[in-house]
């Protein structure tokens, strides 16, 4: 089953509409050669609109960070499915661990994003990990499975393989304390066994890892036999880094 591979910077709360347009400008030559990955950048919801344009009829795509699961409402301060489209954002980043720690994301609201953003036709990024608490006590198996659980629960198993997954364990994010090959390729087949008892689609479904990727350990990470790309936070800050890795990706 071959997967065509993601790369995915997640530029978080960075970069101004001025910033973002310097660091698309840097990124689109040096990535617009390589044919066999896909590669999306996640700015804020401000350099969404800006972004698109700057990508359009390029191989990079634009991929919010976090939506809301109605399609409009008295919900303060959120944005949905349906705006995220009208810009022409093509996927979106579901429950990375600081929406979770930082913003009270739910598992809960989590079942409902996930299926709205499909039916959408936008692409989630789901993002599921463990902190190193729970790594220590044993627990990160029972810990992304009660994750992954929650999460698919209202999504059609034949629409499995339109969801991509990200493994990023907690205390490898923003740390410099990547997990090794062996921790991260345990992890990411675990989630696809997970997956897999649930949908027929899962040799399908790609599972990325996060946390502390960067231009140098890529190469690595991403010729692990189940590791079909990465989420990439702090590497994709500069366009040097982040085209390294998707470079690494092709090989
Ligand atoms: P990092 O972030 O690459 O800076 O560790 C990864 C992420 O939060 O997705």
């Amino acid at each position: 089953m071959s997967r065509v591979p993601l790369i995915a910077g997640n530029w978080k709360m960075h970069k101004t509409v001025g910033e973002a347009e310097a660091l698309i400008q840097a990124l689109l030559p040096r990535v617009a050669s390589l044919e066999s990955v896909e590669i999306a950048v996640c700015p804020p919801f401000t350099a969404l609109a800006p972004m698109v344009d700057s990508a359009r009829g390029s191989r990079v795509a634009v991929f919010a960070q976090n939506m809301h699961e109605a399609d409009h409402g008295a919900f303060t301060g959120e944005v949905s499915a349906a705006m995220l489209l009208d810009l022409g954002v093509s996927g979106v980043i579901l429950g990375h661990s600081e929406r979770r720690a930082f913003f009270g994301e739910t598992d809960a609201a989590l079942a409902r994003k996930l299926p709205a953003a499909l039916t959408a036709g936008l692409t989630p990024i789901l993002c599921v990990g463990e902190t190193e608490a729970q790594r220590l006590a044993g627990e990160t198996e029972a810990h992304v499975r009660a994750q992954l659980e929650s999460d698919f629960a209202a999504v059609e198993p034949e629409r499995y393989a339109e969801v991509v997954v990200a493994y990023e364990p907690i205390w490898a994010i923003g740390t410099g304390r990547v997990a090794t090959p062996a921790q991260a390729q345990e992890a990411v087949a675990f989630v696809r066994s997970v997956l897999a008892e649930r949908s027929a689609e899962a040799e399908r479904i790609r599972v990325l890892y996060g946390g502390s990727v960067s231009g140098e350990n890529a190469v690595e990470l991403l010729a692990l036999a189940d590791v079909d790309g990465a989420l990439v936070g702090g590497a994709s800050l500069t366009a040097e880094s982040f085209a390294a890795i998707c470079a690494a990706a092709r090989q």
